[in-house]
């Protein structure tokens, strides 16, 4: 099942649809502003009326008024040229404006649903994309959407009815000339489709080398401690000088075949001069043309073209949209998190005992490669167990099925008998508390990262969770005590302080099961030992889980259970189970020759096993 996910979850980024569909379905985010859009429209054709009606006057100008010297008329017309002129140029203003507006509607909405879409994503989804190429799309390519939704639509409307009057106008005042005319559109067409196609793949190219080089940014900044360290910042630097040369050559091979194009239409518009002044000028022998409306043809083919330079610009930007959509839309067509089955229960938190059943689970990241092997136990409800065992042994992976993370590939997971998944996601969460084996911070105070799950506790609430965990001493020595604000990450505290806080953060949600993994590996053992005394109270009424690799944290459990390899090896109590001679037993006791004899109910630092 869950392979089946990933594989279209794959497929659907690359799959996002054909350039018809992309197209069709930016157009679709028009609907909403129908109304403002009819406003926009006919200013649009407004406009290309003018533009259509200015050379008809000027060509009756030279015919009539110049050709007979009547000042007064060659004046008014004069006049009206100038007065349409204008109206023309303030319709163009005020549909530019409404046009952009819509434009920025559509992106702020764009923008925000792709976030909020990154929410309902499964875990799975984000184990193998890198964070940079996500925000590129939420980015960059929102900002590409944006050039041409502000600009180059009205640009592209506005060309198009332009080029509808022209191509009236022109059949009205002699239709044999502009049939003669309309011999290079087809011309027209076939270049601008051939260029089409290859423009199309270069901008995609361009696109994905820009998410490439954000990826690469993200990751190598976050990481730029670690390569200063290993003496990798060469390599790294190198790296990115690759990803830097893929990127500008996708954008010059772009740019290489749109600068094609304006050219081409250059040829084919002095081709089109060349058939009005040569095949006109015959029309004017024989008297069947006036040379003022040989001039309006002139005219006419210019501006024939003018609308079609102005898409020839609008087309690289719509190509590089095109491209951002198709990007856009690959996230959003992203399957979410499986939905809640239908007639999923929303379990009352009142009603939760707590006690949690894997049943013959199966389990692995990747379907071939199973990490839980038909794992079967039982945690009473408030029963304090703990995980332990070699590293990669499955215990997180345990612990991330808990909250369905993800979903078993076979077996159940059930919370007081229920099978999760017959339960709505959120009424699962909301009583579980997890601390993380890496616990993110968020940039915020120090008091607003504790009532992470809980946004609503009092200040005394706060602090209560600080105190029980130990926090409250390191808190109290901060700047600002509480109100300290955090870096990114949580930078500015140390890894143990940070885990102190998503302790308190997972104890001020009082939750009914309590996850905690590793939550004490950076913490020292004093402040261990203090936690310890505190974790027994905060423990007792409650499911949890403590997943430790310091055995002395985990000794109070009620039970411990043994996992190597994804099974459960060896359960029962600690002491039962040295006395079993077994798996934990050698794991104690190899703890124990590192760091010597363990006190009794004292809390020891010792190394991994
Ligand atoms: N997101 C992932 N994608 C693919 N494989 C994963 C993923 N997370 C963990 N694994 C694999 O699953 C196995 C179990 O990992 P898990 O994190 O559960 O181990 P663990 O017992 O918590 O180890 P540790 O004590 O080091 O925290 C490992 O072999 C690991 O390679
Ligand atoms: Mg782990």
């Amino acid at each position: 099942m869950s392979q089946v996910i990933e594989q279209l979850a794959g497929a659907s980024t690359e799959r996002a649809g054909n350039r018809g569909e992309i197209a069709r379905r930016l157009l679709a985010e028009l609907t909403p502003f129908r109304k403002d859009l009819a406003g926009a429209f006919g200013l649009i054709v407004f406009n290309a009326a003018t533009q259509a009606v200015g050379p008809l006057l000027i060509g009756l100008a030279i015919d009539r008024e110049i050709g007979r010297g009547d000042r007064r008329g060659l004046a008014i017309i004069i006049v009206i040229l100038v007065v349409i002129y204008v109206a023309g140029m303030f319709a163009t203003r005020a549909q530019v404006r409404q046009v952009g507006g819509i434009g920025q509607e559509i992106l702020a909405s764009l923008r925000q649903r792709l976030f909020d879409h990154f929410h309902r994503l499964p875990t799975r989804f984000f184990d193998r994309r890198p964070v940079g190429d996500l925000m590129s799309r939420v980015t960059s390519d929102v900002d590409t959407l944006n050039q041409f939704l502000s600009q180059g639509v009205t640009q592209l409307l506005g060309s198009f009815f332009s080029l509808i009057g022209i191509i009236i106008a022109m059949l009205l005042v002699n239709w044999r000339l502009a049939l003669a005319c309309y011999l290079i559109i087809p011309l027209m067409l076939l270049t601008t489709t051939a260029f089409a196609r290859r423009a199309r793949q270069a901008f995609r190219r361009a696109r994905e080398t820009t998410g490439d080089i954000t990826a690469g940014i993200q990751e190598e900044i976050s990481g730029i401690r670690e390569a200063q360290a290993f003496n990798r910042t060469e390599q790294n630097i190198a790296r990115f000088r690759t990803r830097n040369a893929a990127n500008r050559a996708a954008n010059v091979s772009a740019v290489g075949i749109t600068s094609g194009f304006a050219p081409a239409m250059d040829v084919l518009s002095t081709l089109a001069t060349a058939i009005v002044i040569g095949y006109g000028g015959l029309l004017v022998f024989d008297d069947r043309l006036t040379v003022g409306l040989l001039t309006a043809f002139l005219i006419y083919v210019q501006q024939f073209f003018r609308p079609i330079q102005l898409a020839s610009q609008v087309y690289t930007q719509a190509q590089a949209s095109l491209a951002a959509s198709e990007r856009i839309y690959g996230i959003l067509d992203e399957p979410g998190e499986v939905a809640d089955r239908p007639g999923a229960v929303a379990i009352d938190p009142a009603e939760i005992r707590g006690e949690i059943t894997f049943d013959g689970v199966t389990f692995g990241y990747e379907s071939d490669r199973p990490v839980l092997h038909d794992l079967t136990f039982t945690i009473g409800a408030g029963e304090t167990v703990a995980l332990v065992g070699t590293t990669g042994a499955g215990k997180t992976t345990i612990a991330n099925l808990v909250p369905r993370f993800y979903d078993p590939d076979a077996g159940r997971v059930l919370l007081d008998g229920r099978d999760i998944r017959d339960l709505t996601r959120a009424s699962l969460r909301r009583p579980i508390a997890i601390v993380l084996q890496e616990p993110f911070l968020f940039s915020g105070t120090v008091a607003a990262n504790i009532a992470f799950g809980r946004p609503d506790a009092s200040r005394d609430d706060v602090e209560a969770a600080a105190v029980a965990v130990d926090a409250d001493r390191f808190i109290r020595d901060l700047p600002d005590g509480y109100d300290t604000p955090l870096g990114e990450r949580g930078a500015g505290l140390s890894e143990g302080q940070r885990q102190l806080l998503s302790l308190a953060r997972a104890l001020l949600a009082d939750p009914r099961i309590l996850i905690l993994d590793e939550a004490t590996s950076r913490i020292d053992t004093r402040t261990e030992a203090t936690i310890q005394r505190a974790l027994s109270s905060i423990l007792r009424d409650r499911t949890s889980i403590v997943i430790a690799h310091r055995l002395s944290t985990v000794r109070d459990a009620d039970r411990i259970l043994v996992i190597s390899d994804g099974a459960v090896v060896e359960q029962g109590t600690h002491d039962a189970l040295l006395a079993r001679e077994g798996a934990y037993a050698e794991l104690y006791r190899r703890q124990f020759r590192t760091t010597g004899p363990v006190p009794e109910r004292e809390p020891i630092a010792v190394a991994v096993p």
